[in-house]
């Protein structure tokens, strides 16, 4: 493909640039928020990625000033290397797909579709060709003529994304656009723009604040909290690495113990944990940490193994009690009771084999102490 050809030769060129953003909105008589606080990060030609965090974190904040919609306070915003803090919507070209889709009522499919080529003043058999070759692509034909209130959820996206698209836009911006759909939807949407971003090599910011559905596609993410930029990477490293004990949690849904520092070794730091001893890589620790220091320890739900209780799985093993049981489809979930603490356990249910341990059962868990990550505790 031209996108990985080009890739392999020169460097990803920078599309989008914040520098320092923040965005402080005045309450008349209340004071004031930060919503946005010293935001930097970059977005590649090609690229597609993915702001998630928590609701109120300032995400849409940040895409509205991407967009033009709204001026930071402070901080700049580059296109190409440009500066454009003073060029409004119109002038940058960066369309945004909303949540609640912002068709316009009184206008037809196709209308809609049209109406930013319209403004543009295309021919009108040229904007009936882009217009045709949308319907097309986005398995739209045969509603052209049709009102979005004669449309599914799932059309009346399309139609939102039609409208984006059919602008060949340097970079689009997604403001949580599949929360309205149902789940089964929201999986195929999200395969649809992912196919359609790279068909038409677009580069992408998507805004979510739904764990699988932020680490489900992109090629980087960035997560936010309380207005800052807490990390950026690949899926991977961010789901496997996450940097704070937030990421952790709003990622992984880790749990979280005091572990009580027993040696520093060269390559390993041994701990206790509720009276079990682990010895987890330095590298999975956010500092050096010392002989006797208190840490947190997060433990990934999906780390660890059930078994009946007598098989050996391997050393870091103790046994515990189910709590507490759900059956989630893909996945099983548990609450098990161990020593005077409990902990989430999250199974795959792969094709339907995973057995369900009923509660009351007792159970050995063991644990990937590789996978622990060991944070300094603030404050
Ligand atoms: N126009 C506004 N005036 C005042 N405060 C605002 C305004 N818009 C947003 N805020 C505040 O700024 C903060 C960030 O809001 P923002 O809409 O960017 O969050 P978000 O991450 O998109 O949240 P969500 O996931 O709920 O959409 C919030 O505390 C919000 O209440
Ligand atoms: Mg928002």
């Amino acid at each position: 493909m031209m996108k990985s050809q080009k890739r392999d030769t020169d460097k990803p060129k920078v599309l989008l640039e914040l520098r320092n953003v923040s965005k402080i909105y005045r309450i008349p008589k209340n004071g004031s928020i930060v919503a946005v606080e010293s935001a930097s990060f970059v977005v590649h030609e090609g690229e597609f990625v993915t702001l998630i965090g928590p609701s109120g974190c300032g995400k849409s904040t940040t895409l509205r000033i991407i967009g033009g919609f709204i001026k930071p306070t402070a901080g700049e915003v580059y296109i190409e290397g440009k500066l454009v803090n003073d060029l409004g919507p119109e002038e940058r070209n960066i369309p945004m797909v909303f949540q609640n889709y912002a068709l316009f009522p009184h206008l037809t499919v196709f209308e809609n579709i049209a109406y930013g080529l319209k403004a543009r003043r295309l021919p009108s058999d040229a904007v009936a060709h882009d217009v045709a070759m949308m319907c097309q692509m986005l398995n739209l034909v045969g509603t052209e003529s049709r009102f979005p209130s004669e449309l599914s959820d799932g059309q009346q996206q399309r139609v939102a994304l039609a409208r984006a698209l059919v602008l060949k836009p340097k970079i689009l911006l997604f403001d949580e656009p599949l929360s309205n759909l149902d789940a089964r939807l929201r999986i195929q949407t999200r395969a649809e723009i992912k196919r359609m971003q790279q068909i038409l090599n677009i580069t992408a910011l998507y805004v979510t604040h739904d764990q699988a559905e932020a680490l489900g596609s992109p090629d980087r993410v960035i997560v936010m909290n309380n207005g800052q930029i807490i990390q950026e990477g690949n899926p991977r490293e961010v789901y496997d690495r996450p940097r704070t004990p937030f990421v952790a949690d709003f990622i992984s849904n880790a749990n979280f113990y005091d572990a009580y520092v027993l040696s520093v070794g060269e390559r390993d730091v041994l701990i206790s944990v509720q009276e079990l001893e682990f010895s987890v890589p330095l590298a999975n620790c956010d500092h050096i940490p010392a002989r006797d220091d208190v840490l947190l320890v997060a433990i990934n739900p999906i780390t660890i193994a059930l078994a009946p209780l007598g098989t050996s799985l391997g050393q870091m093993q103790c046994e515990g009690e189910i709590e507490h049981s759900l059956f989630g489809g893909h996945s099983l979930q548990y609450t098990v009771r161990f020593g005077s603490t409990t902990i989430r356990v999250v199974h795959p249910n792969i094709q339907g084999s995973e057995v369900q341990y009923s509660v009351g059962s007792m159970v050995s868990l063991t644990f990937n102490p590789t996978s622990f990550r060991l944070y300094e505790v603030k404050g």
